[in-house]
């Protein structure tokens, strides 16, 4: 039918509207852990430029401190920076599914809450830098170049993914999405509670626990949708969820580990240079976890992870890097990946 064509003259009541389409005109619930979630996120909500940055002064920092800093700040911004069109996308997804309207609202808050996290590393990094862009920013030390020579790499690794990422969302059910969001969420929590308990500096510290708070949120939302769809979960289904947690694994270990150098196109100095930028910064007080610790709280952040999909036979691919046993999955591309975080 175009959307040209006139019925007013023809009949009494217009005719039905093709289904589905992009907006419900319908308010149901069902799922009561998702109106929970959503007032929450009301009572919750912070606003990044009111956290104390009057009590953070740059300048007791040397440059090649603020530069290792901000470096850390661009590694999350790769990833954050992403999530608010990544969201978005999604909620449309829910509209055009007619999902339960607190589910809609669940998908617009997280949305919203990315935004602010990537206002958050915009703070942070315009402060550090005294310039709102770490890739036009003239380095000043000799670590800071080649700080800037990884953050330019994972820029550009990280942009890859969007147009794979618009693929994906129509060909997957909500319920493979929310596997590899959840992935992401249980991520991003990990890293800022553990930013947020050891970070000196008041700003980031309380910057962290709010973000962590957030992704907690996040979290809750993925675990009602699943409690709620997988129980029905198709076999085909089944097995492109475990293919996308490994995929999952592999992208978000440049973030709460190290960038696996098979899957990121990265130059060959790139992890010693992270590691130098970050002992500077934790030096400085900038609590980075070191390897072992990172590679710890990863693994249990995987088997956190296990132990949801278990539940639900779900088989858990193999992660020897961080010596978690399962079904080997071999062929992951960028095409594969549904990012987020
Ligand atoms: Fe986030
Ligand atoms: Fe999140």
């Amino acid at each position: 039918m175009s959307s040209k064509e006139r019925f007013a003259h023809a009949m009494e009541f217009p005719p039905a509207t093709p289904q589905p389409n992009v907006y419900p005109l319908s308010w149901h619930s069902q799922t009561a852990k998702m109106e929970e979630v959503w007032d929450a996120s009301q009572r919750e909500y912070w606003d990044p430029k009111k956290l104390p940055w009057d009590t953070f002064d740059p300048a007791k920092y040397s440059w090649e401190e603020r530069e290792a800093i901000a470096y850390w700040w661009t590694l999350l911004s790769v990833f954050d920076a992403s999530a608010p069109p990544v969201f978005a996308e999604a909620m449309i997804k829910t509209y055009e599914a007619h999902e339960e309207d607190a589910v809609r609202r669940c998908f617009f808050s997280v949305t919203r809450d990315e935004q602010n996290h990537e206002q958050l590393c915009g703070l942070a990094i315009t402060k550090l830098l005294e310039h709102p862009d770490p890739i036009t920013y003239e380095p000043k030390t000799e670590l800071g170049k080649r700080l800037q020579k990884n953050a330019k790499w994972l820029y550009f690794n990280g942009g890859r993914y969007w147009n794979g990422y618009k693929q994906a969302v129509p060909k997957y059910s909500l319920a493979v999405l929310f596997s590899s969001f959840l992935m992401g969420e249980i991520a991003a929590a990990t890293i800022f509670h553990q930013m947020a308990a050891n970070c000196t500096e008041p700003a980031f510290k309380e910057g962290f626990k709010n973000v962590g708070r957030d992704e907690g949120r996040h979290m809750a939302i993925c675990m009602a949708l699943m409690e709620r769809d997988y129980p029905k979960l198709e076999l085909d289904d089944r097995s492109l969820i475990t293919k996308q947690v490994r995929a999952g694994y592999l992208f978000l270990s440049a973030v709460l580990f190290e960038p696996p150098m098979e899957f990121w196109d990265l130059p060959e100095d790139f992890i010693a240079n992270q590691r130098e930028g970050e002992e500077i910064a934790r030096k400085a007080g900038f609590a980075i976890p070191e390897y072992e610790a990172k590679k710890e709280n990863w693994r249990n952040a995987m088997l956190n992870l296990k132990g949801v999909l278990d539940k639900y036979n779900i088989p858990f691919p193999a992660i020897p890097e961080v010596g978690i046993t399962g079904e080997e999955i071999t062929d992951i591309d960028m095409e594969d990946i549904i990012p987020v975080f």
